[in-house]
């Protein structure tokens, strides 16, 4: 009996059974080794689509949900009685029923719960942006690595089809070497209390662009302003990169419309991907500027190339449904994630240095 271990809260489904406490320690023992177990903190906004995915998986097990709110928890009992509620999150920790924890929570929350499922042994799906600061990330890497622990971060943006392909066309060299990426994420809302639109909007650009710039980022420029509520609501943010590759972001809540729309252009190539397009989300143009020098050494030689376009097939899988099964498998095979701890250190250390440089009204900050 450990009923002072695991509090059941008054809830009307799904609440934690004294059966289910007693049999903790027996499903634990009986431990199958292709089926991940996971308990999520957090069932806000975002939280609702995590559970739904994980619970759509074959290989995966949501055992139990944690939220401070009970409204919230009676939500996930009306949509999943067998999951299991508490409002304390400890009690995911000590459950041993529990292989991995997705902390779905406010930002400045992220560092504590990862740190505290990671010293209780568990695999951490961490939502973005992944700490606070970078120190923080570093913690939680040292940790996990030496705990051999899991930590995935919510990339999500890198396992839909549009980053997927554009991607490839990155690798297989389609686009040339790379003159640019420019990308637009703006609306009206969702303001966040606690953070700016950098720390909300921008991870997800931030993220596509680690992924498809490998190159290393040598500095950032960022400006923006503050009109509302004490945090930055609209910012520009340039990152730039070896080989005169320049990154662009624009983020921004105050927005009439919503723009989800990045350029990449290359030398060979330049692409358009337009999220908000139900079909035909990338288009190629086979467009370009040639330069060469004329007869004497003033002569210079523009000629435009504008030839075909293209819209290559892009997958429509829910992102967060490939990645949260790459969560999974990465588990089960002992797999190092390509969005593990340290991919979102890279994204913090750029949101780091974009919120330095916009406080001071667009110095250019050195990574
Ligand atoms: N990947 C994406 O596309 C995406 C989209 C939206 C939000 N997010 C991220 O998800 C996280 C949550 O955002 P949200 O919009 O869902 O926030 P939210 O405020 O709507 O929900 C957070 C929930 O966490 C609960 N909570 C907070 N601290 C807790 C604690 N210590 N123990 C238990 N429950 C606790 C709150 O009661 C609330 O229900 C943020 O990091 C955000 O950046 C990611």
């Amino acid at each position: 009996m450990n009923s002072d271990k695991f509090p059941v809260i008054d809830l009307p489904a799904g609440g934690w059974s004294q059966e289910e406490f007693d049999d903790l320690e027996l499903r634990a023992s009986q431990r199958t080794t292709g089926v991940v177990r996971v308990g999520v903190i957090g069932y806000g906004y975002w939280g609702p689509n995590v559970v739904r995915n994980f619970h759509g998986l074959e290989d995966c097990r949501v055992v139990a949900v944690c939220d401070k709110s009970t409204d919230a928890l009676r939500r996930v009992g009306r949509a999943y009685p067998q999951i299991r509620l508490t409002t304390d999150f400890t009690e995911l920790l000590k459950s041993p029923d529990i292989d991995a924890i997705a902390v779905v929570t406010p930002v400045w929350t992220h560092f504590d719960l990862a740190k505290a499922a990671l010293e209780n042994g568990k695999h951490v799906f961490v939502e973005k942006p992944f700490t606070s600061t970078s120190e923080q990330a570093e913690v939680l890497i040292e940790l996990a690595a030496r705990k051999n622990l899991k930590i995935m971060v919510d990339h999500t943006f890198l396992f839909g089809g549009a980053v997927k392909k554009i991607r490839e066309l990155v690798d297989g060299g389609t686009l040339g070497p790379l003159y640019y990426f420019d990308s637009t994420r703006v609306n009206l809302g969702l303001f966040q209390h606690d953070v700016s639109v950098v720390w909300d909007l921008a991870p997800h650009d931030l993220s596509i662009m680690d992924h498809i710039i490998t190159e290393k980022p040598e500095a950032v420029v960022a400006t923006g302003g503050q009109h509302l509520n004490g945090h930055a609501d609209v910012a520009f943010i340039t990152v730039y990169y070896p080989r005169n590759i320049i990154g662009h972001v624009n983020v921004n809540w105050l927005s009439p419309v919503k723009v989800r729309t990045t350029l990449i252009g290359g030398k060979d190539k330049m692409l358009v991907w337009n999220d908000l397009e139900a079909d035909e989300k990338i288009k190629v143009y086979d467009k370009g500027v040639n330069i060469t020098n004329g007869q004497s050494v003033y002569d210079l030689l523009v000629s435009y190339r504008s030839g075909d376009v293209w819209a290559p097939r892009v997958d429509q899988t829910e992102a967060l449904k490939v990645e949260l099964g790459y969560f999974v498998d990465c588990i089960l095979n002992d797999r190092t994630p390509l969005n593990d701890g340290e991919a979102g250190l890279r994204v913090v250390r750029l949101l780091e240095a974009s919120e330095k440089s916009l406080k001071e009204r667009g110095s250019i900050v050195s990574l």
